[in-house]
């Protein structure tokens, strides 16, 4: 936040010079996912949590989808709002796969990056034959069902049981992303390249966040990154599955709020040392 400008001569506060923060939503959710987040950073940091093609209330554009193009999106959902400095990409999930993508296509857009419930390597081969049958599931039985199956996966096994207002409010998004959205999606991860060569590329601070209990993208995948990404910080949530966001809001957040302070801390560090240059 600006508080002052020795330029103009007059104190303000402007909070559209805070840090945005760009939040990707995972597979087959919307920005709906970011609601607690969107709450918690105000005051922080500027929010911008688009719904994905096909996803949430964005249009049901037809496949095929690819990483590519969703990253595309983004940047131009960033132009769009005139968004021009560097922003904290924050992708759970395939939005840490979309968040990659983004990075390779613009390093110079990115301030920082936090890959949340997510991992660097592309589908196995048994991986890739998940996504052919959940197509043709999508396609025979419809998207409720692909969601059904994921439910229970989604969750710690205690948020599962104990936390019936979440899971149905997770379940309702799941439902509300559109067969086109649902197949382009699962077609472009399993069509997702390799990030793990990008890994040693990255040079912006990265905080790598994961739910203890993950029971989709194992644990063992955010440590291979942190190891790989120069100075990566690592937080494991407890109690958390694959949206710790949402199962334990308050340690998500202030990782997140934490994070988006250092980053801005740096910069008051920079425009010192300009000063005394
Ligand atoms: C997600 O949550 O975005 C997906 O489960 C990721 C995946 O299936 O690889």
């Amino acid at each position: 936040m600006s508080e002052f400008s020795d330029d103009f001569g007059l104190a303000y506060i402007d909070s559209c010079d805070q840090l945005t923060v760009l939040c990707i939503h995972g597979f087959p959710f919307s920005s709906a996912m970011w609601e607690p987040q969107v709450e918690d950073l105000s005051g922080v940091a500027r929010v911008i949590a688009p719904d994905l093609r096909g996803h949430g209330r964005s249009e049901a554009a037809p496949g095929p989808y690819s990483m590519g193009m969703l990253a595309e999106d983004c940047a131009g959902l960033l132009d769009y709002l005139g968004i021009e400095n560097p922003v904290v990409v924050c992708g759970l999930s395939m939005g840490g796969y979309v968040a990659f993508e983004f990075y390779r296509r613009y390093p110079e857009r990115v301030a920082g990056l936090i890959l949340a419930s997510t991992r660097a390597k592309p589908d196995s081969d048994e991986g890739k034959a998940g996504r052919d049958a959940a197509i043709e599931k999508a396609k025979t039985q419809g998207v409720t069902a692909v969601a059904a199956d994921m439910l229970p996966k989604l969750f710690s096994p205690q948020t599962y049981d104990e936390d019936s207002e979440l899971v149905e409010f997770v379940e309702e998004m799941m439902e509300g992303t559109s067969l086109e959205g649902m197949t382009g999606a699962l077609q472009a991860m399993k069509d997702r390249p390799d990030s793990t060569p990008t890994l040693a590329e990255i040079d912006v601070p990265t905080l790598i966040i994961h739910g203890a209990d993950d029971q989709i993208i194992p644990l063992t995948e955010a440590r291979a990154m942190q190891a790989a990404i120069k100075d990566a910080e690592l937080i494991v949530i407890p109690d958390a599955g694959h949206l710790p966001n949402l199962e334990q809001i308050d340690a998500f957040s202030d990782a997140v709020i934490d994070f988006v302070d250092s980053l801005t801390e740096d910069d008051h560090d920079h425009d010192h040392d300009d000063h005394e240059h």
